[in-house]
């Protein structure tokens, strides 16, 4: 991928002004929404379901990266597809049919992500990579907002492209949790295509400013 790509996530985002804050995103660098659906069962929180995500829809005017961190997700692939998600990704921990699930992700129109929890080895895709158009490694355990970064989610992305060079695969890697301006080029470099960030960018007094800078960043 050429440019490389910035994903605010909605999960950080002020809930009495969602609408103020999608504009915002339609209206700076960015390139997709990034929206995290959490069951409480799969992460131990809840985030928001299709309501919201109909919602933001409506007013988004960009990619819609859904990360569904929620158990047997094939039940609501239709629904998230209907809802207009652009990417739908799935946890490799909660899929027993991991093949299946990408191929009725893609049955639907979407483009079919896999995110993998810290603990678990790249190696995992080896079998699945050539099917997965998006791989969201997560850099944080899933669940909150607000972590620090894992270091280790260098070596993960190193392991990555590996393994998409080896498999002659053109798969996306995405890196979700705890980006910031600090890490942002030192991710790229090591061979990331997006970057999603929630509270760096909506924290920040400058929101704009900040996606500019991570955009530019990225691409420096
Ligand atoms: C965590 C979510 C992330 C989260 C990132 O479970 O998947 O997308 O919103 O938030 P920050 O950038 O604050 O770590
Ligand atoms: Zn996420």
């Amino acid at each position: 991928m050429s440019s490389k790509l910035i994903a605010p996530s909605i999960l950080a985002a002020d809930f009495a002004n969602l609408e103020r804050d999608i504009t915002m995103v339609n209206n700076s660098e960015a390139d997709w929404f990034h929206i995290d659906i959490m069951d409480g069962v799969f992460v131990p929180n809840i985030s928001f379901g299709m309501p919201v995500l109909q919602a933001i829809a409506k007013h988004a005017k960009k990619t819609i990266d859904v990360h569904l961190m929620i158990v047997d997700p094939d039940r609501y692939i239709k629904t998230f597809a209907e809802l207009g998600s652009d990417i739908l990704t799935v946890h490799y921990e909660a899929c027993t049919h991991l093949h299946r699930t990408l191929q009725a992700i893609k049955a639907e129109g979407m483009q079919a992500g896999v995110a993998i929890n810290p603990h678990t080895n790249v190696s995992l895709l080896e079998d699945t990579i050539a099917d997965i158009d998006l791989v969201c490694i997560m850099s944080v355990n899933p669940g909150f907002g607000g972590q620090s970064f894992i270091e280790n989610t260098y070596n993960k992305i190193q392991q990555l492209k590996a393994l998409i060079a080896k498999k002659g695969a053109s798969t996306t890697i995405e890196i979700d949790g705890g980006v910031t301006n600090k890490n942002a080029k030192a991710l790229i470099d090591a061979g990331a295509d997006v970057l999603v960030a929630g509270s760096y960018v909506f924290k920040s007094a400058d929101q704009l400013a900040t996606i500019a800078d991570l955009k530019a960043l990225a691409n420096s």
